[in-house]
């Protein structure tokens, strides 16, 4: 396995193929995190219209801060788990109060927040801030799984842990934003849960699943 090899093949097909999507027309930290807790349970064909209303309702954290409960309920009506939205607006205004309304950039207050686990910490700190940390959801794990033939059961808490030290080895330090980007993109587009578009894959050649005919045995899923 070659690092770097993997790196620029994977930034380099995340260059050319990414979508345009309403949340990466910039790299300001309150908007990569409303968009990630959106699209923490929900489609991202879903999340877009939702998106572009709520940050045309509340386009600042103060605004966020200020606004009251109900109308900010309202503007998720649709959406559903209810307790994203309630976190999210009870973790801003303690960003509008703790931080002078910045979003913090350590994982240590970052993952203090009201509903900011470690995935999001992850995504908020490699995307907005450009440090390298790991955002590890489902679908890191699928492909990380199969690029190298781990067969730990990805519903244990554990093995989440497993990954977040793997992908700490392999993040691109440049573009840690576009290499987790990359990497979510890869998840939705070509590794996908069933038949995955190998032949289409721009890291096929660093894929062990792959070589061993084994992808769509990948990744282990106990049912809880
Ligand atoms: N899923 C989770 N985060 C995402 C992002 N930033 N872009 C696209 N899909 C995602």
């Amino acid at each position: 396995f070659n690092k770097e090899s993997f790196q620029q093949d994977l930034l380099s097909w995340f260059e050319a193929e990414m979508r345009s999507l309403p949340w990466r027309e910039d790299s300001d930290p309150y908007r990569v995190w409303v968009s990630e807790i959106m699209l923490q349970q929900t489609r991202v064909d879903t999340v877009i219209p939702y998106f572009k209303r709520f940050m045309e309702k509340f386009p600042t954290i103060e605004s966020l801060a200020m606004a009251k409960e109900e109308d900010v309920l309202k503007a998720w009506e649709g959406l559903g788990y209810y307790s994203r939205v309630r976190n999210l607006h009870s973790a801003v205004k303690e960003v509008n109060e703790s931080y002078g309304g910045v979003v913090p950039n350590t994982v240590e207050n970052i993952s203090k927040l009201k509903g900011v686990g470690p995935y999001t910490t992850g995504a908020i700190l490699s995307i907005a801030y450009g440090i390298p940390e790991p955002a590890v959801d489902g679908n890191v794990m699928r492909v990380f799984s199969r690029i190298f033939s781990v067969w730990e059961d990805i519903a244990k808490p554990k093995t989440r842990i497993l990954f977040e030290e793997i992908i700490r080895e392999v993040i691109s330090k440049e573009n840690p934003s576009y290499f987790n980007q990359g990497l979510m993109e890869l998840g939705a587009l070509i590794c996908t849960p069933t038949s995955p578009s190998c032949l289409l894959c721009p890291v096929r050649e660093h894929c062990k699943a792959f070589e061993e005919g084994v992808q769509a045995e990948l990744p282990v899923k106990s049912k809880k």
